[in-house]
């Protein structure tokens, strides 16, 4: 799995990581018994899994998995040599040394789900409550103490773990750790790792890891739950960190740090170790021990920044780990990806996980590039170096400074050696974004003696700004400004500059925008389920950070930075799990889909230049961007009307993914009768998605009221172009608290001929206080 920051442009395919792992395994093993590292996924265990179990029992489930395995081994003492991991608690399954032959044959066992590699994924302050609205001009909102700032609500991350020294997470006015909480405080090899009432448990899981690519990497990196790569500490703190004032960046973004459950206890699971140039760095293996053990410890919300290429659920660690903690009332919070801007390239695709996009907000750190005709460009820059006050310096384009050897674009993108150190000297050089890190082009414009580089957007990047930790005096521009500046220097006799040291800016318009970094729908697993489900921001967001190394991560970084600025999809997930946390704690009894539910019907679509929210300044976004649309928690908190959904409807949903009964049995305690005839479209969702339209189509929804009683809801509905969609009733009318009322949505296309494409509308249902909507998505075939 990949941790998700957004970093530089160190983004490597998947196929690039499974091509690697496999030229690994067959150079080392002969073809024929190419021993790889397998999860066998069985299902459910078949016990009440409210009831308390003995060591004793978890013995057992582990000796039925040494026999499973070694009816294939050919001895139990193999299965034992073979085995790595027994999952007991409530994932039941193994992750073992196999052959594929070996895989082929077990994988036809009754008793077996799924059978699939131990692969590699991916990683994918604090101004963002204020924007989100749980504060106004510094204010805390009236909703956020109504739900206790999480208070006794549990948050865990799957990561990379946590740096338990930071101020975040502090124990201070905490009392007693809450009584459900079963887990414990593992430190490993670290003897100085600590937990406390506020970080009241910590663990790591590392056998997948070690027995994979992560076998060549430092190992007591990774014998602790300690976080070395601050991504881990980065995203607990988001979503429950304690407020912290006093922070800033460099002396930017100056604040009070704090998460959206600020009150909420956390748990850190380390799933993560030091990440592998090639590879990822949190394997299935791991994760999925990770889940089995978090749900077992008590924990309420699971946060997990992390994801590889999608594919089908039961061959997916987190979307099988975030089925059996939803199927206890886990809410499980997962990032949706950073392989934007592309079509379909959104991850954790599973019904049962909230699926956050990314988007900038109101806040810049701002760096102004000042040139000897008074002309200024405004860019972004996190840079702790300054030019000497009101000095200017020769501009050049990297290009014309190459050195003898290189490609003009090579030059162009600053790469390492591509610039000529007697012509580049003491200049500030104008590189293009792209290919290599942004801050790596600072410090190659370093080695060659530059005293301060221009990062200009392309014109895929538009006007996405990033503010980095540069090495030198920096800023990043957008595209057109970049035009406008290389064409300046492209046409003037010794031009001059001078970059100023950054300032933070706050109430930029517009925000929300859409990052670009940020994982695009539709769904390609299950079209009829919308993906992203939301988004929440994740540009820029500055939270507690590791101090085992500088921001830049590289040796020559001896900067050390407590709070740290990170942006990626892992950095808006963490929100939404802090928002989750909250509504835990003010509402103890709702279901994740109820909570789901809730934060996705009263989303904002607009930003604060009450706009649709844009993917940058020539494109409307849409909810194949934003899923429902923008987080609103105080909204969230009172919905009025939710979406609930039982195990019953996901069983539901793996019979129309055809699962048949016996397989859907392994999943369950008791039998189960697969409805006939099922829709996906059907699915009681918050948002609507019609997939392959092409007539007229009734999908079916049922709502639940929490808001007031009696109470009386008419539909709004915003068709999509071309389409008329009729709601049935159109009036929904509630007695009581809890009950519930049906409708049906019909959809048809006023003139068929004409549409085509993605289209896009919504039906909002409206009491006079709650608005309560869903996007409707329609894919037409012509
Ligand atoms: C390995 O990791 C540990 C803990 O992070 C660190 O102290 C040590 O210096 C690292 N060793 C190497 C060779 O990188
Ligand atoms: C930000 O905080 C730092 C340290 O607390 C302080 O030196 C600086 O003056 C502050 N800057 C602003 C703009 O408030
Ligand atoms: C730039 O602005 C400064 C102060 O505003 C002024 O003194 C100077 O003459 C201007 N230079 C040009 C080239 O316009
Ligand atoms: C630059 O000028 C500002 C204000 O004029 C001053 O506060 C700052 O100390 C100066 N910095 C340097 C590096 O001289
Ligand atoms: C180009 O040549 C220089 C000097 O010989 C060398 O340092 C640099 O690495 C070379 N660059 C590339 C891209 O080959
Ligand atoms: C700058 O000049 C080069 C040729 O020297 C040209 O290829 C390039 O298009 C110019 N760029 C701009 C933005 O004018
Ligand atoms: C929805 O449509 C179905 C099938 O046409 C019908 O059986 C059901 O009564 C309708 N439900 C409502 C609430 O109108």
């Amino acid at each position: 799995m990949e941790l998700l920051p957004k970093r530089g442009s160190m983004r490597i395919s998947s196929l690039f990581i499974c091509s690697l792992y496999l030229l690994l395994s067959t150079l080392l093993s002969p073809a024929y018994a190419k021993k790889q590292t397998y999860v066998v996924y069985l299902g459910s265990h078949a016990r009440d899994p409210e009831i308390e179990v003995s060591t004793l029992e978890y013995n057992t489930v582990r000796d039925s998995h040494y026999n499973l395995l070694g009816s294939f081994l050919g001895s139990k003492e193999k299965a034992q040599d073979a085995i790595f991991y027994s999952y007991t608690r409530h994932i039941n399954g193994f992750a073992a040394t196999l052959d594929e032959a070996e895989v082929a044959e077990i994988s036809k066992h009754q008793d077996v789900i799924s059978v699939f590699l131990n692969e590699p994924r991916k990683l994918h302050t604090t101004r963002s409550w204020e924007f989100v609205g749980l504060e106004r001009d510094g204010q805390i909102q009236p909703s956020w103490s109504n739900a206790r700032f999480g208070e006794d609500t549990i948050i865990a991350n799957l990561d990379s773990g946590v740096w338990p020294e930071s101020r975040s997470f502090s124990d201070e006015e905490f009392g007693p750790i809450p009584a459900k909480w079963k887990g414990i405080c593992q430190n490993g090899e670290d003897p100085t790792f600590h937990c406390n009432r506020k970080l009241i448990g910590a663990r790591f899981f590392n056998k997948g890891y070690f027995t994979g690519v992560g076998s060549q990497a430092n190992v007591s990196a990774f014998n602790s739950p300690r976080d070395d790569d601050g991504h881990g500490t980065h995203t607990l703190s988001t979503a429950g960190g304690n407020f912290v004032s006093g922070v800033n960046v460099f002396g930017v973004g100056n604040g009070t740090a704090k998460g959206g459950s600020p009150k909420a206890r956390v748990a850190a699971y380390k799933v993560c170790g030091p990440e592998i140039p090639g590879a990822g760095s949190c394997y299935d293996a791991d994760i999925l021990a990770g889940f089995d053990m978090a749900i077992q410890d008590g924990v309420d919300v699971i946060s997990i920044s992390l994801g590889g290429t999608a594919g089908p659920y039961f061959q997916d660690s987190i979307a099988i780990g975030s089925f059996h903690a939803i199927k206890l009332g886990i809410v499980v919070v997962s990032s949706a990806g950073n392989n934007g801007p592309k079509e379909a390239t959104v991850s954790n695709l599973a019904p049962w996980l909230i699926t956050v996009a990314a988007s900038s907000m109101d806040r810049q750190f701002t760096t102004n590039l000042i040139l000897d005709n008074n002309m200024s460009f405004t860019g972004v820059s996190l840079s702790d170096k300054c030019l000497p006050n009101n000095t200017f310096f020769p501009i050049v384009t990297a290009k014309s400074v190459k050195a003898a050897n290189v490609t003009d674009e090579d030059a162009e993108l600053c790469k390492t050696g591509a610039m000529d150190p007697i012509k580049a000297k003491g200049k500030i050089l104008v590189c293009m974004r792209g290919e290599i890190g942004r801050v790596e082009k600072g410090l190659n414009a370093a080695l060659v003696g530059a005293v301060g580089i221009v990062i200009a957007n392309t014109e895929a990047n538009g006007d996405e700004l990033l503010s980095d930790p540069h090495i030198v005096p920096a800023l990043q521009i957008s595209y057109v400004d970049g035009q406008a500046l290389i064409a300046y220097v492209n046409s003037t006799i010794s031009p001059t500059a001078y970059i100023t040291p950054p300032t933070t800016l706050l109430g930029t318009k517009p925000a929300p925008v859409m990052a670009e970094f940020s994982s695009r729908g539709p769904n390609k697993i299950t079209p009829e389920i919308l993906k992203p489900d939301i988004t929440a921001p994740g540009v820029n967001v500055i939270a507690a950070y590791t101090e085992a190394h500088g921001p830049v991560d590289k040796g020559f970084d001896t900067r050390r930075t407590p709070y740290f600025v990170q942006s990626g999809t892992s950095m808006a997930c963490p929100h939404v799990a802090g928002v989750a946390g909250l509504l835990k704690t003010l509402h103890p009894g709702w279901s994740p889909a109820a909570i789901k539910s809730a934060i996705m019907t009263t989303t904002r679509t607009r930003d604060n230049a009450v706009e649709r929210i844009t993917n940058g300044p020539n494109e409307k976004a849409t909810p194949f961007n934003y899923g429902a649309g923008h987080i609103r928690p105080n909204r969230a908190m009172d919905p009025g009307l939710i979406y609930d959904l039982t195990d019953e409807d996901y069983l539901s949903f793996l019979c129309a993914l055809d699962y048949n009964e016996k397989q859907i049995m392994l999943f369950t305690n008791s039998p189960f009768i697969c409805p006939k005839p099922i829709s996906l479209v059907n699915l009681n969702y918050p948002s609507i998605t019609i997939p392959f339209f092409n007539g007229p189509i009734t999908v079916t929804r049922t709502v639940k009221n929490v808001g007031s009683s009696p109470a009386t809801y008419i539909a709004r509905v915003i068709n999509p172009p071309g389409l008329f969609i009729d709601v049935q009733p159109k009036t929904l009318t509630f007695a009581t608290i809890g009950e519930q009322k049906s409708f049906n949505v019909t959809i048809t296309a006023t003139k068929l001929s004409a549409i085509g494409g993605n289209l896009f509308g919504s039906l909002t249902w409206l009491d006079g206080k709650h608005y309560v909507r869903s996007p409707i998505v329609v894919q037409a075939s012509h």
